[in-house]
């Protein structure tokens, strides 16, 4: 389809799935991780060192713009995540580390993002990725429930900036259930020491609760091919998938 995806996270898990399924559509997909992309291109980087990415991301963009044939549309899936610690303690660096990948490099993802294609009038989208733990109180992960709480407000505020843009961004926040990925086999690895619903967790794995994340992928690239506007509101993926 021609679509351009920069997808934060996509050497492994949903953001893997996402590079796969957007290269098997006939999209490019420019993944931004330590490691490398599953499928497509590879922006080499470590999210919680922040410094020089935006400028970075802002010249793929505009090699983007310069092709012979330039996206149809673009969409930027900020989906990089990691829990951080379990548990009632953590470190400065723990702290650091959660909020620069889950929220800060976000932030300037998106805002590169949305500068560098302002006055592109094709269809343009940022995704986040949140939980349902940016509302859900879960005793032993406050540190990851605020990344992803400040990550859904972060949204809100960009979609309200965007609504008097000529060209606007549209925004969601994807609130994509529970999947089977590495983050889960850590969720259920870390005991239930001040994580008193860490059984719910591994019953959840037990009961063949958890989606494959190339499920939760197909169902993202279906949200994304619709030309319905979200304006920062939080979605679940059945929501953003129309179904
Ligand atoms: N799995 C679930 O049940 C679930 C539920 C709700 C929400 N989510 C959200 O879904 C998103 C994807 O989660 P997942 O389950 O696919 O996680 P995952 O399998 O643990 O993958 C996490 C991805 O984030 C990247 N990442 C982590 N630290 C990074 C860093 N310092 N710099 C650059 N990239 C970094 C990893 O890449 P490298 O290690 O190669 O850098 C990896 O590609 C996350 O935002 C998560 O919070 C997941």
């Amino acid at each position: 389809m021609n679509r351009l995806w920069l997808l934060s996270g996509a050497s492994r898990g949903l953001g893997a799935a996402l590079a796969r399924a957007a290269v098997a559509a006939g999209d490019r997909a420019i993944g931004i991780a330590r490691g490398d992309s599953s499928a497509g291109e590879t922006l080499r980087w470590d999210l919680s060192r922040p410094a020089g990415l935006a400028a970075a991301v802002a010249e793929r963009l505009e090699q983007a713009r310069r092709a012979e044939a330039p996206p149809s549309a673009w969409v930027l899936v900020n989906n990089a995540g990691l829990l951080g610690p379990i548990g009632e303690r953590y470190g400065e660096d723990e702290v650091q580390a959660v909020l620069q990948v889950n929220l800060a490099s976000a932030i300037l993802l998106s805002r590169a993002f949305v500068d560098a294609l302002s006055d592109v009038s094709a269809p343009k989208q940022v995704i986040n990725i949140s939980s349902g733990a940016a509302t859900r109180t879960i005793a032993g992960w406050s540190l990851y429930s605020a990344s992803k709480a400040g990550l859904e407000h972060y949204g809100r505020g960009l979609a309200a900036e965007q609504a008097t843009a000529e060209h606007p961004v549209d925004v969601v926040n994807l609130s994509p259930g529970v999947i089977d990925t590495d983050m889960q086999a850590e969720i259920r690895a870390a005991g239930p020491k001040g994580f008193p619903d860490h059984d719910r967790f591994v019953g959840l794995q037990a009961e063949g609760a958890l989606a494959s994340p190339d499920a939760v992928a197909a169902a993202i690239l279906r949200g994304a091919s619709s030309r319905c506007r979200h304006a920062g509101a939080t979605l679940t993926l059945a929501e953003y998938a129309g179904r």
